[in-house]
């Protein structure tokens, strides 16, 4: 049967590196606390002529070089953001028109945090179907340009950042892997249950206010939900795939806080050296986040081909999802 392959993974970050001892000197907080809480040191910040668009352009044409590609190979993009360059057109558009792709179709997906879990089933069901042949999933997020810079509750959370996968249909099969479980997307397991909106959305919209908004967090809720919720979505995704939490080579979780990330690995005894951490570097990029964290492992010779890899991620809604892949 045809399965969804992943051919190549890239990145892009803003060119600006904000520490928390430089947060210090705008808001009221510490480098203690922010590492003692939240595990983050630093992220990127977007500056002038950098936006979702231009980051997810950079991380796309990483993905293509990886995989040996170019945009003409590519017959769908599949954006996951929630800090689109325009209410409308979709970033995915936009992405296209950057990388001077003309054919096929490209759209946006949004799931907040979750959006690159979302993205990646949503572009896994039209490959398995034989719709479409390769595909660019992007997670890409200017996160900056919704935080309420005077509040230290949720400003110092957050980073900008893309990533981007390269995946092709190709036939599978247990047997063509030797007995092994075939390569691509295994299985994926999405959930959402919008009661919760109000723990965690932005306070502005074009339909309700006519302004962009600020990112507003429950924070205690939202890390209460994380770690007990999110653990659902991974066992199913387990059953599905076949396997147990002991195949695993690289679980590569949502990097929001290194406590959550902690605390849901603990739950399925994946230890630590198994655990994908980019959180100190790149602090929440939301979307961005998992695709940053997978382009740096992958970058650094952790995740190898034939690798069982987890993703799973939390987001606004809320929205939440894990998928296993064979690298
Ligand atoms: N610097 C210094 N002090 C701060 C800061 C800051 N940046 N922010 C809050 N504080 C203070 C608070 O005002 C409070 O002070 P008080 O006791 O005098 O009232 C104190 O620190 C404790 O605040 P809490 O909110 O209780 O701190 P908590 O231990 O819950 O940590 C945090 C806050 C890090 C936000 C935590 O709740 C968390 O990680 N939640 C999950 C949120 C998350 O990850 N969101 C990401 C988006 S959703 C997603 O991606 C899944």
């Amino acid at each position: 049967r045809l399965r969804a392959v992943v051919k190549g993974v890239g990145s892009a970050l803003p060119n600006r590196c904000v520490t928390n001892k430089e947060l210090e000197e705008t808001v009221d907080t510490s480098d203690e606390w922010i590492v003692q809480r939240t595990g983050i040191r630093q992220r990127y910040i977007a500056g002038e002529g950098e936006t979702t668009s231009t980051l997810g352009i950079r991380a796309a044409q990483a993905a293509l070089d990886r995989a040996g590609l170019t945009p003409d190979d590519i017959d769908l993009i599949v954006c996951a953001t929630s800090t689109p360059d325009y209410t409308f057109p979709s970033t995915a558009t936009m992405i296209q028109a950057g990388l001077g792709c003309t054919h096929g179709v490209a759209f946006d997906v949004q799931a907040v945090c979750a959006g690159f879990v979302f993205a990646v089933s949503t572009a896994e069901k039209f490959l398995v179907s034989g719709s479409h042949k390769r595909a660019l999933v992007i997670g890409a997020e200017t996160f900056s340009r919704i935080l309420d810079w005077q509040d230290r509750t949720t400003c110092v959370l957050f980073g900008d950042g893309a990533g981007a996968m390269v995946l092709e249909a190709e036939e599978q099969s247990v047997a063509a892997a030797g007995g092994n479980l075939p390569r691509g997307v295994l299985a994926t397991c999405l959930r959402s249950d919008g009661r919760h909106r109000a723990k965690l959305y932005v306070d502005g919209g074009p339909s309700t206010t006519k302004t962009v908004g600020f990112l507003r967090m429950e924070g205690k809720e939202v890390f209460r939900f994380a770690v007990g919720q999110v653990t659902d979505v991974m066992a199913e995704t387990f059953a599905s795939a076949g396997i147990t939490a002991e195949d695993l080579d690289w679980f590569v979780p949502h990097q929001a806080n290194r406590r959550i990330i902690d605390a849901s690995a603990q739950k399925f005894g994946i230890p630590t050296e198994k655990v994908v951490l980019t959180v100190q570097d790149h602090g929440n990029t939301s979307a961005a986040s998992i695709p940053l964290a997978l382009s740096v492992a992958c970058g650094d010779g952790r995740i190898k081909p034939g690798d069982l890899v987890m993703i799973e991620a939390i987001g606004g809604g809320f929205t939440w999802g894990a998928a296993v892949l064979r690298w």
